[in-house]
């Protein structure tokens, strides 16, 4: 598939993410020359900004980011390419305005993508407003909308959301970004599993003890304290980014790396996932909230003095649940999940525990136990895979050891790509299979429906963890097992 010319045209231009995420990856793929001739950017934000102060603004966003510096030559290309257009979402001339705009000018590619990176409450406004003028035909040229998660709130809201945009949208033309599956460690879940038939045979039940799936952040909550307050850990990483990595190491292998056959079996996890009762909730699922603490060296504020968070918020910054798929492979393998923000670290990785051999013949007398086989993908900051397997130490003695085998994922001259990069190409394209069909967003809320409905009737208290902790102790009582823990770094901790 390759890229077709058209106008991205950007809800929220002036707003965070289009600042650190949108701006850079457009000016990289310029720079790559990987955006067609012809394309265009139209900005759309509140402020009153005319051509001149929206270029200023675009090179300060860039200029924050890129990665070796401005090129001038480049960025005078993606000048001529950019536009700003001052708009009230809340209002008809914002999108009478656009539409006069697009139809007017020749330079404007009629194929038009559409993102709104906005408040999720106005998705379905600005939808229903652009279908209103219009901008959503297809007569002349694709129109395909991309949209931010959430995606709802819970099952009931995102069926509701779904089912309004579904008046003046195809599935087709709803691209539901989770810009995990744009990180090139995730997509490499599937090439390790599925271009290499080492470990394929011991993916499954008889040899993996479980897994786990950690997002770690060391950073807080910065100033989108409005949003997250009212989202929490499970919304805001677990029900999308977590959720959507656990289908990559659980899947079967699809028929194709199709979209559709990527989805569906994407979707069969999902639906195997073995439902929790609210009554079974808390032997599931386990919250916390960072209080004041020291991140690194630096000290840091507690949840509740940060920005716009009322003083009695119960709003979870940590949350970690265990799941179980019910189906032929998996039945009895614990996946646990954590992420949190205030981490000790910013970690992202896939931990997978092997099983004890039948028979330890080698039991270390001095460790007193022996230490099973891990695989660990390093999604990030370190992108890469590890094994670990059990070695004898040299000497005369017959005492164990763990090695590992490192896998890097890129060579010092390879440049790592914004996950964005990839996606915004992706929808140029055509290519939806790193995006989310609607009923894999409907079972993954399906799964965390009941933990949240627990928890927000459970409005008294919450556990706290000290920032720059690896969270809740009490998270441990999820395990199956005594001897299970944590495995949140690459480097080996157990028997410490
Ligand atoms: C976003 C969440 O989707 O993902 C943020 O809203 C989180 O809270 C971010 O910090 C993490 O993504 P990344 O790519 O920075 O690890």
């Amino acid at each position: 598939m390759s890229a077709e010319p058209c106008t991205y045209v950007i809800f929220g231009a002036t707003g965070n993410l289009s600042r650190i995420k949108l701006m850079p990856a457009l000016y990289h793929l310029d720079l790559e020359n990987k955006l067609p001739e012809g394309s265009r950017i139209v900005g759309i934000g509140r402020r009153p900004w005319d051509q001149k102060k929206w270029l200023e603004e675009v090179r300060e966003m860039i200029g924050a980011k890129v990665r070796e510096g401005i090129d001038e030559t480049v960025f005078a290309r993606f000048s001529d390419r950019l536009s700003y257009h001052r708009g009230d979402l809340g209002e008809a001339e914002c999108y009478s305005g656009l539409a006069a705009t697009l139809s007017k000018d020749e330079d404007f590619s009629k194929n038009i993508a559409f993102y709104l990176a906005i408040s999720p409450e106005d998705f379905g406004n600005v939808i229903e407003s652009l279908s209103k003028v219009d901008l959503l035909n297809q007569e002349y040229g694709w129109k395909r909308v991309i949209i931010e998660k959430p995606f709802g709130y819970d099952l009931d809201s995102a069926q509701s959301l779904q089912k309004r945009i579904g008046r003046f949208l195809s599935e087709e033309q709803i691209y539901r970004i989770d810009h995990y599956l744009g990180k090139g460690m995730v997509q490499n879940v599937l090439v390790f599993r599925f271009a290499n038939v080492m470990l394929e045979p011991l993916w499954n039940r008889n040899y993996i003890d479980h897994v786990q799936i950690t997002h770690a952040e060391d950073i807080g909550i910065d100033t989108r304290g409005g949003y997250y307050d009212g989202a929490g850990a499970l919304r805001d990483m677990l029900q999308s980014h977590l959720l959507q990595l656990m289908t990559l190491v659980a899947m079967e292998p699809p028929a194709s790396m199709e979209a559709e056959s990527l989805r569906d079996e994407k979707v069969k996890v999902l639906k195997s996932i073995r439902p929790i009762p609210k009554s079974a909730v808390h032997a599931h699922a386990y919250r916390g909230q960072y209080a004041k603490g020291t991140v690194g060296k630096e000290k840091v504020k507690g949840y509740l003095e940060e920005e716009n968070i009322p003083p009695t918020s119960i709003t979870e910054t940590y949350a970690a649940v265990k799941l179980f798929i019910d189906n032929w492979r998996w039945r009895g393998v614990p996946f646990y999940l954590q992420t949190g923000k205030r981490l000790a670290k910013g970690q992202s990785v896939v931990s997978i525990c092997f099983r004890h051999p039948p028979l330890q013949f080698f039991r270390d007398t001095h460790v007193q136990c022996m230490n099973p086989n891990w695989v660990l993908l390093s999604i990030q900051p370190e992108e890469r895979i590890r094994m670990e397997m059990t070695v004898k130490e040299p000497g005369l003695e017959m005492r164990t050891r763990t090695s590992s085998l490192d896998a890097g994922f890129r060579n010092s001259d390879e440049k790592a790509i914004d996950a964005y990069e990839d996606l915004l190409l992706d929808v140029m394209k055509g290519d939806s299979s790193l995006f989310l069909r609607f009923d894999e967003v409907e079972y993954a809320w399906r799964i965390v429906d009941p933990i949240l409905q627990t928890w927000a009737v459970e409005r008294d208290f919450i556990p706290t963890y000290p920032a720059g902790s690896w969270g809740p102790a009490e998270s441990r009582r999820l395990f199956e097992k005594e001897d299970q823990f944590w495995r949140t770094s690459l480097t080996p901790e157990w028997c410490q």
